[in-house]
């Protein structure tokens, strides 16, 4: 596997705008991207594009939809200061870097994306032979790969898009990162580390090379991250070197899977917008509390004084989200012996969404007040965003000829 590991420490996700998220949303992937935001170098981004290519009838929605989903970000805790929020379209380095790499992807590898047949049949009222569509998961490598991210947070409908991801970016490698007199550059490299670094090197690298010793390559790479003194294309040769291949360009990326989100809709499915069975993360708590109030629960229970099954309730999901133990086990004795009212159940619910809510609306209503502050946001997380992508877009160029003379 080829993978720089001083970039692997970079992780980046993106949404496609969909407007006003749920709790779906931050159950299922915003609380994932609050923890790693502490951990790693994050970039989280707008993906308008990549809406474009199931709704490019009507593209009128997108901006304000994509303002709303970062408001929501920001209200559910994404901190601008350690994470860069962007919008795809904004870094048109991620378009260039898509082109280049179509000129190297087989057709057959887009048409075998389970997801290129998949949603074609879902989404039955768009055409979708389109060329936009068949390069969807080929977009999303450029955009995993622009930033050279180690880790990509996906749920597990894009692990394919990530795997696809990886076998572009071994191909480039192994097309373009074989410059003329790779072995002399990669010597004269590790002589740059030092005589005691570089032995050290030459014997990691034969005891991975010769004996497939795990451990050796992940201290070989952990003495080239230390290395100070040598440019990044000799690091990338040196990684390369390693693991007897070519320059390694663009680093391949790990899907990091995110569970599923346990949070059901009101109605017990899962929660999504086209159930219609959603609480937004914007929603009136009011309205809320209703909805909770009056959502469906065992149908066995008619009566008061009818005992229940939590198995067979909505609210018993929730609870599983939102209560511990102590309430847990209220719920299973009291709801099978009728000794509590289903208004009663809930209770425990309303009050956890609530409170779950509350910090993320008095967020979110301070965002709406400065829609300044919510642009200066994303135009700094733009610039940010732009000027990684511009430094790998220049490696890319360089290393596919693409020079003046
Ligand atoms: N396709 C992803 C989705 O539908 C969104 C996305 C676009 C993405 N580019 C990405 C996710 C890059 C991770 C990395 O959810
Ligand atoms: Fe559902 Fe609770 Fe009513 Fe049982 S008591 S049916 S778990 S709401």
């Amino acid at each position: 596997m080829n993978s720089v590991s001083s970039q692997n420490a970079r992780v980046l996700s993106g949404m496609r705008p969909t407007g006003r998220l749920h709790l779906g949303h931050y159950h299922g992937v915003l609380k994932n991207w609050l923890e790693l935001q502490h951990e790693y170098e994050c970039f989280f981004f707008v993906a308008d594009w990549h809406a474009l290519t199931t709704h490019y009838e009507d593209p009128s929605i997108i901006p304000e939809s994509s303002r709303e989903m970062v408001i929501d970000w920001l209200a559910a805790g994404i901190n601008p200061g350690s994470a860069t929020i962007f919008v795809q379209s904004r870094v048109p380095e991620h378009a260039e870097l898509h082109l280049l790499l179509s000129m190297i992807t087989p057709l057959g590898w887009l048409e075998r994306v389970p997801t290129y047949k998949d949603q074609q049949e879902k989404l039955k009222e768009h055409d979708l032979s389109t060329y936009g569509f068949l390069g969807y998961p080929l977009l999303q490598s450029a955009d995993i790969l622009i930033y050279k991210a180690g880790r990509v947070p996906v749920g597990e409908d894009q692990v394919a898009h990530v795997e696809l991801t990886r076998e572009v970016a071994r191909r480039f490698n192994h097309v373009y990162g074989r410059e003329p007199g790779f072995e002399e550059k990669a010597e004269a490299a590790k002589k740059k580390m030092g005589k005691k670094n570089a032995k050290l090197f030459d014997s990691l690298k034969r005891r991975y090379q010769e004996q497939g010793d795990q451990e050796a390559l992940g201290v070989a790479r952990a003495l080239l991250d230390g290395q100070g003194n040598i440019t990044l294309a000799d690091r990338e040769r040196l990684f390369g070197f390693l693991e007897g291949g070519g320059r390694v360009i663009l680093p391949e990326p790990q899907a990091l899977l995110t569970k599923a989100s346990k949070m059901p809709g009101l109605d017990g499915q899962k929660m999504s917008k086209s159930y219609n069975n959603t609480i937004a993360l914007r929603d009136d708590p009011a309205e809320v509390e209703k909805a909770l109030r009056t959502m469906p629960t065992d149908p066995a229970r008619v009566r008061r004084n009818d005992p229940g099954d939590p198995e067979k309730c909505p609210v018993w999901q929730f609870h599983q989200v939102y209560s511990n133990d102590e309430v847990r086990d209220w719920v299973q004795e009291g709801c099978r012996s009728a000794g509590i009212g289903c208004l009663e159940c809930k209770r425990p619910v309303i009050d956890g969404v609530l409170a779950e809510l509350v910090p993320i609306q008095e967020r979110a209503k301070e965002y709406e007040a400065q829609p300044d502050l919510v642009r200066s946001i994303m135009n700094e997380g733009c610039e940010r965003a732009r000027d990684v992508a511009r430094e790998t877009i220049d490696e890319v160029r360089h290393a596919m000829s693409l020079v003046m003379l």
